[in-house]
């Protein structure tokens, strides 16, 4: 057993469409806990140190103008290896690639929308864990 905690975001298209629901039942049907939960419109500065590994990146400045566009829920999740569960879970970055029975591949919009549009967020690794928890649930 390896218990871990991650962060989740159901980032603003989630909200929008109303895929919430969806989108947490699919982490508790895995097995997952939802230890915190909150909905909240983050702000510029959050989200800059929340992606602060892609600053400078072409696609930078549009994340964050469509992650703060509107009300994200964040979720402490918890369970076994929940960080590298979620993220199968979600699918790969890109919608249309992302495999069918992922979050990303069933529920991802692939026509008219950018890729920063695919729903949720998952952190990578421990230490991206620890550190994003640290920023959503001060
Ligand atoms: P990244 O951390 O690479 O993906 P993931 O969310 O799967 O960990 O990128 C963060 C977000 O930035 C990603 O969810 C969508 C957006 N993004 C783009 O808009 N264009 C891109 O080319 C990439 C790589 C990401
Ligand atoms: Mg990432």
């Amino acid at each position: 057993m390896s218990t871990e905690e991650t962060l989740i975001l159901v980032k603003p298209d989630g909200v929008a469409r109303g895929l919430t629901g969806e989108i947490l039942r699919r982490i508790e049907a895995k097995g997952y806990r939802i230890a915190d939960l909150r909905m909240l419109t983050a702000s510029r500065e959050l989200l800059a140190e929340h992606y602060e590994e892609h600053e400078g990146k072409p696609f930078f400045e549009p994340l964050i103008e469509f992650m703060s566009s509107g009300p994200v829920v964040a979720v402490r999740a918890e369970g076994n290896r929940v960080i590298e569960g979620f993220r199968a879970l979600a699918g790969t970055t890109d919608p249309t690639a992302a495999a069918p029975g992922t979050i990303r591949g069933d529920l991802g919009r692939d026509w008219g929308v950018a890729v920063q549009q695919n729903l949720v967020h998952g952190s990578d690794s421990t230490l991206s864990a620890e550190r994003e928890l640290g920023l959503w649930f001060a």
